[in-house]
């Protein structure tokens, strides 16, 4: 066990973890961020996405001690249930959830996408969340819901 500090949604914390534990293990068990969700943790769905220093990254294939000083924000740093974040609007508006397992990796894969491309084709929205496995088959919706936000921005 080794003394981490981490910064996440703007705040250091500090944890006490093997140095190979997986960040999304740490997100969800230490630190009670439960937005970035365990599904395949193989890096092959997309569930467990977090944003690090502008990438959208799986955290639950990269070992905290891979992180050090980096900025790393969670679904919790973008909105909150009274104050959402627009692209997590837009995914209400948009009634873009079935179950809701994926949502988490959707919107944090959409959050740094249109960071970097805020007027984007449909086309460029559904290469960019290929990635992230949906087995609601809820697609259209979420794109539907990223165009959305990106007209709103
Ligand atoms: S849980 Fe990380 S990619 Fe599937
Ligand atoms: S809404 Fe159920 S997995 Fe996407």
């Amino acid at each position: 066990m080794k003394n981490f500090t981490v910064k996440v949604n703007g705040r250091q914390r500090h944890v006490k973890v093997e140095p190979d534990t997986p960040l999304l293990y740490v997100l969800r068990n230490d630190l009670d961020l439960k937005g970035p969700r365990f599904g395949c943790g193989l890096g092959q769905c997309g569930a467990c996405t977090v944003i690090i220093d502008g990438k959208a990254i799986r955290s639950c294939i990269t070992p905290l001690s891979t992180v050090g000083s980096k900025k790393v924000t969670t679904l919790e740093g973008l909105g909150s249930t009274q104050r959402p974040h627009r692209i997590q609007q837009a995914f209400i508006d948009a009634q873009a959830a079935q179950c809701g397992y994926c949502i988490n990796g959707m919107i944090m894969t959409a959050k740094a996408f249109l960071d970097q491309n805020p007027r984007p084709s449909e086309d460029a929205v559904r290469h960019a969340l290929a990635g992230n496995l949906c087995r609601c088959g809820t697609h259209p919706r979420i794109v539907d819901a990223v165009m959305r936000a990106a007209r709103e921005s």
